[in-house]
Formats: structure tokens, sequence, C-alpha cells
């Protein structure tokens, strides 16, 4: 099931980023996107009591950036992160939002295939966005 995250969630979404990314952006960067940013909008895939998989954007007027988007390791390939970004795509046309962004790393195919399964395009490469790493701007517009 897909939901708004909550508090009780910050826990799992912490766990769930380090065994993905082998960092997060931390407890108390999450406790303020979720009580505390009125721009922020986060969502987890929660299944047997379990987060397996999140995602989050923060919306300014008509635009929304994603902020992270990850589902644990062991539940990749089962089609739940195309479902969290469509879910999420749609609660943003909802709300009005015109042009939504992200970015990507040049390696990571797989993202960038359910990126442009879901509308996004390629906008511009932004260099050494990561560390050690170009990275891929995209943009979904909605019509
Ligand atoms: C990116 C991520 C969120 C996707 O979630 P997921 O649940 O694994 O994705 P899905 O199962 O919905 O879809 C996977 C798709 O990628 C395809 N795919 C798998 N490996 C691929 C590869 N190496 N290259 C291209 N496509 C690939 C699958 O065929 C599937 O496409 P299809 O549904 O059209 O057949 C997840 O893999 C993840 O957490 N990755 C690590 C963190 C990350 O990269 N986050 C995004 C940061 S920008």
């Amino acid at each position: 099931m897909i939901r708004k995250a909550e508090v009780k969630d910050i826990f799992y979404i912490v766990k769930l980023e380090k065994k993905v990314f082998n960092q997060s952006l931390g407890e108390k960067f999450i406790l303020q996107e979720l009580i505390d940013n009125p721009f922020s909008h986060y969502f987890v895939y929660e299944r047997g009591n379990e987060v397996i998989g999140y995602i989050g954007f923060r919306v300014y007027d008509n635009q929304a950036e994603m902020m992270n988007f990850a589902v644990l390791p062991d539940h990749q390939n089962e089609g739940l992160g195309t479902e969290l970004l469509t879910y999420t795509t749609n609660y943003l046309i909802d709300l009005k939002v015109k042009m939504m962004t992200l970015e990507v790393r040049k390696s990571n195919k797989k993202a960038q295939h359910i990126y442009e399964k879901i509308g996004f395009k390629v906008s511009h490469i932004r260099k050494k966005y990561y560390e050690n790493e170009d990275g891929y701007v995209c943009i979904k517009e909605v019509k």
C-alpha cells in the first residue's frame, strides 16, 4: 500500500536509505521535511507493517523537485518503484504541478528507464553533480 509518510516511518526510511545508498539524509532532516516543511510531499510503500520503498518531492508553486526515491534491494525489480513514481506523479498533477525535475547518475540505467517510462526527458548534464560522476537533469512537463 502506498500512503503519505508519517513520523513513525522515519526510523524505517533511514534504515532503507542506509541499505540502498550506504548513507541517509538523516533523521533530523526527514523529520523536518515531514512536520515542518509545507513544500514537502513524502510517500512510503508499506507491506506487512514494513516500509519497503519511499519517495519524496518538494513542490514550489507549480514545480516539483524529487528529493529521493528508493526501494529495498530485496524488493527491487518487482514493479514497486514504477508504482510509487506513477502514484506520486499523479498526486503532483492533482496539485496542478506543471513541471517535475530530478537528477540521476549517468550510470543509473535502471532509474533512467523508469523515468523515461513515466515521461521524464533528459534536459541536460550536470558535470560532477555527484562527487565522482556526472548527473542527468530530467524534466517531465505536464501538458
Ligand atoms: C530505482 C529504483 C527506485 C527502482 O525501483 P524498482 O522497484 O526496482 O523498479 P521497478 O521494478 O518498478 O522497475 C524496474 C525497471 O527497470 C528495468 N531495469 C532493471 N535493470 C535495468 C538496467 N540495468 N537497465 C535498464 N533497465 C533496467 C526493469 O526491466 C524494469 O522495467 P520494466 O518495468 O519496464 O520492465 C530502485 O531500483 C532503487 O532503489 N535503486 C537504488 C536507488 C536509486 O537508484 N534511486 C534513484 C535515484 S535517482
